[in-house]
């Protein structure tokens, strides 16, 4: 776990974690991104989480924020992928990650 993972999953609690869930694992707002992360591209990543998206569901809208003017992830873009890329590739368990020294 290097330093940029780590600030990936405090900043992932901050922002993310409210919608989607401990961990990445998804609830019942919004989908498991460390699922989502096997099929987008760090482009792509980018694009929803500046953007937004939204999309109508049976159970009514489901509406992913734009996140483009919000510093405290923006700044951090790159951290939050690499976090959650870490756990989409199994490469990171559950939980809070040990830090690393430095
Ligand atoms: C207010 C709730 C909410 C918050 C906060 C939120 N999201 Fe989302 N997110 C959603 C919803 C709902 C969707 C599904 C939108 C859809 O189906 O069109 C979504 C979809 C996504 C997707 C696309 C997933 C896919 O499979 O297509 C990504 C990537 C994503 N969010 C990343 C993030 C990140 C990173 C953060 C924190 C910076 C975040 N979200 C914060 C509700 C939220």
């Amino acid at each position: 776990m290097d330093k940029g993972t780590f600030n990936g999953f405090r900043r992932y609690h901050n922002s993310c974690h409210v919608c989607h869930g401990p961990d990445g694992m998804g609830g019942s707002f919004a989908p498991n991104l460390t699922e989502s992360l096997k099929a987008l591209d760090y482009y792509k990543f980018t694009e929803i989480v500046v953007n937004g998206k939204q999309s109508a569901g049976a159970t009514g809208d489901r509406v992913m924020p734009s996140f483009g003017t919000d510093p405290n992830v923006m700044d951090n873009l790159d951290d939050i992928y690499r976090y959650l890329k870490a756990r989409s590739d199994d490469k990171l368990g559950r939980g809070r990650p040990e830090r690393m020294p430095g």
